[in-house]
């Protein structure tokens, strides 16, 4: 003990309690969520602690020591007179999920069900990790609210224009699969933008395609159906037209099996949108990406636990399908084009892929 620098050990100490800090805030984001406080101080300006109670019908000492909580955050302003103030940016971030690219604040899940930390627990002693359904309905529908703002609002204008001929394809009727669909908010997007389109949407989750379908009603959609099964389980010489996967091949125990399910699935003249991580397979490479711990916490939470959640599963888990695996993943599965397109998704890249 006496050897250690303890100055070394106080500056360790105060890092280390950083992320104890990130917990606690990471809560409060989600209560701000939850209790609607972001939404209602959005676009208000400065408001008391007393006006934001009432506005939300809360109790005031409560609301009092949260404000004063996202204050010390520095994720809303406290002026000088007292008043709080969710600024217009930290709106774009904290409240506005339907218009804003950047809403974070679904992402946010008021932490993991303590069972389901014990079954994660186990997963390091048995090989075997759990599946996304095994993760229940909380999860399923916290996944739909972070990938989703981006899906919705990036699809129509950003994504499928960079896409070779298939925009044209999609106004004219064309047959649409989204593999492993989650909660849908893609395909949903996808099939009111494009209503000569007859879509359908896999997942081998029955509480995602819950909140998919329940989306689905809400949004009246007719050309929308969903599945619940495995890409590996796709109908061979359905000629899809375009098939999607977004942030689940590297879920997928067994991607290279999905990946010929999909060759044999879609059209000749088809288009496959493969849209994974940013990651480039060499870790000293992805420590420029300063949130990369939050994307090693996914994967043992999440990503590898889907890729281990059969024996012999690939495990590729949330940082393992990089640009040369996902070209030599299709390559093999019999597609012989491959474009990457860059589009400003600072988590993601976009793999057109043909054969
Ligand atoms: C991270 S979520 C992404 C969901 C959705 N695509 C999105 O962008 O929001 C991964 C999804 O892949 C699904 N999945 C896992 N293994 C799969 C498989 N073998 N075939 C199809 N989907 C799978 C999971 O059930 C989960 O819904």
């Amino acid at each position: 003990m006496t050897d250690i620098d303890q100055d070394a050990v106080k500056m360790f100490a105060f890092k280390v309690w950083t992320y104890k800090m990130g917990e606690q805030v990471s809560l409060l984001v989600h209560l701000g969520d939850r209790l609607g406080l972001y939404k209602a101080m959005a676009a208000n300006g400065p408001m008391s602690s007393e006006q934001v109670a009432s506005t939300t019908n809360l109790h005031e000492r409560f609301v009092r020591e949260w404000l004063l909580g996202q204050a010390a955050a520095g994720l809303i302003d406290r002026h000088d007179d007292g008043l709080f103030e969710v600024t217009p940016v930290q709106a774009a971030v904290l409240a506005n999920e339907d218009d804003s690219i950047a809403f974070a604040a679904g992402a946010f899940r008021g932490g993991i069900e303590p069972d389901v930390v014990d079954r994660i627990e186990d997963s390091f002693r048995t090989g075997l990790g759990i599946t996304y359904e095994q993760q229940g309905p909380r999860a399923a529908a916290g996944m739909a609210r972070m990938t989703g703002p981006w899906s919705k609002l990036a699809l129509t204008s950003t994504i499928l224009p960079a896409l070779d001929g298939v925009v044209d394809k999609l106004e004219s009727g064309a047959t649409v699969v989204d593999i492993g669909c989650g909660g849908g908010v893609m395909l949903t997007t996808l099939a009111q933008a494009f209503p000569n389109c007859r879509c359908v949407g896999y997942d081998p989750s029955a509480a995602a395609l819950d909140v998919a379908k329940a989306r689905a009603a809400q949004m009246g959609l007719t050309n929308v159906d969903f599945v619940e099964a495995s890409g590996e389980d796709l109908e061979p010489g359905s000629a899809y037209d375009l098939a999607i996967t977004f942030d689940c091949m590297h879920d997928m125990a067994f991607p290279d099996r999905t990946a010929s399910a999909i060759r044999a699935a879609i059209a000749d003249d088809g288009t496959w949108l493969l849209k994974d991580i940013r990651s480039t397979g060499d870790f000293a490479a992805d420590m420029r990406n300063p949130l990369l711990a939050m994307f090693y916490g996914f994967s043992i939470t999440s990503c590898l636990q889907s890729a281990m959640s059969e024996p012999g599963g690939a495990g590729l888990g949330t940082l393992g399908l990089h640009a040369d695996a996902a070209q030599e993943l299709t390559r093999k599965a019999g597609f012989s084009r491959f474009a990457i397109h860059d589009l400003d998704d600072a988590a993601n890249l976009y793999y057109e892929v043909r054969v």
